[in-house]
């Protein structure tokens, strides 16, 4: 019987030689750990060819009976969420395990009362408030599907979203407080629901006061609305495969897919990785800085912290606000001993000084994590001298969206650490590297593609109303093969170095967009011909958005006035499409395209172009117009001397 806790390297080791010898009665040993109302009959049936991978078919569960009702014996009265606002001068909230469970009840009760069903998709859209945690739990303990959208996404992102998943409710809230900005939420929520058939009901969380307009029948107070309904819910019972989630993310192509999640194996999966990296003791405070509209907030703020009956805090803000100190004030404040950030908040806080840091004595951390992008190493230096006082190790955790959970990385103290290093793949993570051809690279020392081998429970199981695309996304590129897009790199002791993305996917400050879907809203604006978007290297963000803009004879390209207005456009067309988080870095109005005589874009130029390379193009002799380089060269020089 595998263990759940591994609390050596030598138990890593094993695990990983029980996974790879027999992995289903590995994961079966995994999973045994958690509250199942059934046990499962088949522990995995899998086809990457079709992407039909199902863990623990016959199982029946609920992911918060695991999360809430397990723990009400032995620590009913232990934090289970702690949530610290926007602002310091406020009061912050601390829920017991019996707390929160009883307000899950309530708010599923709520649910419930309005209509909505095992299976229905709920759409929440709400600032990072205890409320957003609890109906994230809520939908799950009816088996309702929750789409979290990152409330910083615009109306129409919200809508689109809401369209693809056929949402029928949506919480939401007033308003929103994020640093200085204050948002008003609701009325994006309204303004999306214009083109929004499917939804019927709004619930909305009480959080600023603002005046909002209320749809009679549609529209209903949640704090009102929890008045009317009893304290207690029986949790659904859940076919192990059974959708438990839909979160949105950008690939290279088109509009961004709804990752689905199902129950039982996300559950194993989160809960397993999270004990694991993180190591955390029962008496531990963990804190992850993601906002729950991204993956990484569901597994490592939400599900993994509260399967494993840990203490998880939530923070509405951001780091700088009121200023650069304020991630470490709340560590000192709330003792906080596992902490885990991105790569582009560390570089962020490095840009603004250590004495920042300094002054907060930080004594109760024993671990720091990283997520999202590569860390360069100097942020890695920084993070550990300053943050870890060098007494600290750092987990580097790769994984996605499609993931579910962590793939590489250290195991809290146990593991070798090096600086901008994920690590080892996790017990059952067979990760290889493949050359173009599709060829695994046997020796150690290598490049290559990231691919993994072989079915985990937490993995993508389709794309919501799209399997093919599930299918050619995925497991097309290479027979036999989960591609993950990312390219990296394996040191001759097996540490696994990620390089980054090797489609046209952009990692702006962790934010995944797809170029297409930058350049779709850029093509919409009437000035302009065409566009191509490409990733460049940015000392905070780990990557700029930098777009070429080709406009319309008519749009008067050499007028600088009518220039700017061309400019504030196109800045607005990508706001309102996608959110103020796509916003091109740099625009750059491009006489042509670098294009192939077929009509392809050489993306590959105009990534050297934006890196600032002015010469050693390779060969441009296949190019329609190879002079048009030099025109982009010169674009480019004059745009950074601006
Ligand atoms: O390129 C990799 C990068 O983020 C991508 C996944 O993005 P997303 O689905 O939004 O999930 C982010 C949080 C899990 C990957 O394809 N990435 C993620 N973690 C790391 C990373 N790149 C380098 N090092 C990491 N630790």
């Amino acid at each position: 019987m595998a263990a759940y806790h591994l609390d050596t390297f030598e138990a890593y080791l094993d695990a990983r030689r029980q996974a790879a010898e027999n992995p289903e009665a590995f994961w079966a040993s995994i999973a045994a750990h958690f509250a199942w109302k059934r046990p499962w009959d088949n522990v995995l049936s899998a086809d990457f060819e079709r992407a039909h991978n199902r863990w623990f078919e016959g199982g029946i569960l609920n992911i918060t009976e695991n999360c809430l009702d397990r723990h009400l014996e032995i620590r009913g009265n232990k934090l289970a969420l702690i949530w610290e606002p926007n602002d310091p001068r406020e009061r912050f909230v601390r829920l017991t395990f019996r707390e929160l469970h009883t307000q899950v009840c309530q708010v599923a009760n709520v649910l419930k009362k309005h209509g909505i069903q095992k299976g229905d998709r709920v759409a929440l859209y709400m600032p990072m408030i205890p409320e957003l945690a609890v109906s994230v739990l809520a939908c799950a303990r009816i088996g309702a599907v929750h789409s979290v959208v990152f409330a910083g996404f615009s109306a129409q992102s919200l809508a689109d979203r809401i369209q693809d998943a056929g949402a029928r409710c949506v919480l939401t809230s007033d308003g929103l407080y994020r640093g200085n900005k204050e948002i008003p939420v609701k009325r994006v929520v309204d303004e999306a629901l214009e083109q929004c058939p499917t939804v019927e009901k709004v619930l909305v969380v009480e959080r600023t006061l603002w005046a909002v307009s209320m749809q009679p029948g549609r529209d209903f107070w949640m704090h009102e609305e929890v008045e009317t309904v009893e304290r207690d819910c029986a949790a659904a019972p859940m076919e192990a495969e059974d959708p438990l989630f839909i979160l949105y993310t950008s690939g290279s192509t088109g509009k961004p897919k709804g990752v689905v999640h199902s129950g039982g194996g996300y559950m194993v999966y989160a809960g397993y990785t999270f004990r694991n990296v993180f190591q955390c003791r029962e008496s531990e405070v963990f804190w992850c800085t993601a906002d729950i509209g991204w993956i990484t907030g569901h597994s490592y703020l939400l599900y993994g912290p509260l399967l494993n009956g840990t203490t998880t805090l939530m923070f509405e803000g951001v780091p700088t606000h009121p200023d650069p100190g304020r991630f470490w004030q709340v560590c000192d404040k709330h003792g906080v001993n596992v902490f885990y950030t991105a790569p582009t908040a560390i570089r962020a806080l490095m840009a603004a000084g250590e004495d920042h840091v300094l002054a907060y004595s930080l004594d109760s951390l024993r671990l720091l994590g990283t997520v999202g992008e590569p860390i360069n190493e100097e942020a890695w230096h920084w993070y550990h001298i300053h943050v870890g006082k060098e007494r600290c190790p750092i987990v580097d955790t790769w994984w996605q969206t499609e993931t579910g959970g962590i793939m590489i990385s250290g195991l809290g103290a146990l593991s070798p650490m090096k600086p901008a290093h994920a690590g080892l793949p996790l017990p059952g993570v067979e990760a290889v590297l493949l050359d173009k051809e599709g060829r695994e690279i046997e020796a150690t020392e290598a490049e290559g593609l990231l691919c993994i081998k072989r079915p985990w429970p937490g993995m993508i199981r389709t794309t919501y109303g799209d399997h093919d695309r599930c299918v050619q996304t995925y497991f097309s590129a290479f027979k036999g093969y989960y591609f993950t897009g990312d390219g990296a790199k394996r040191a001759s002791d097996g540490l696994f170095r990620i390089i980054g993305r090797v489609d046209d996917v952009i990692n702006v400050s962790g934010h995944r967009f797809g170029t297409a879907e930058i350049e779709n809203a850029i093509n919409g604006c009437k000035a302009v011909a065409e566009s191509a978007v490409v990733g460049y290297p940015h000392p905070i963000k780990g990557q700029g958005i930098h777009a070429y803009v080709v406009l319309r004879e008519s749009a008067g390209a050499s007028d600088e006035p009518q220039l700017e207005i061309v400019h504030a456009e196109i800045v607005e067309a990508v706001v309102e499409s996608i959110g103020r988080i796509a916003k091109p870095d740099r625009i750059q109005m491009a006489p042509g395209l670098p294009k192939t005589r077929s009509g392809k874009i050489m993306r590959r130029i105009l990534r050297k172009i934006a890196e600032g390379e002015t010469e050693s193009f390779g060969d441009t002799s296949t190019l329609l117009d190879p002079d048009v380089v030099q025109a982009l060269v010169q674009g480019y020089r004059s745009l950074s001397e601006h």
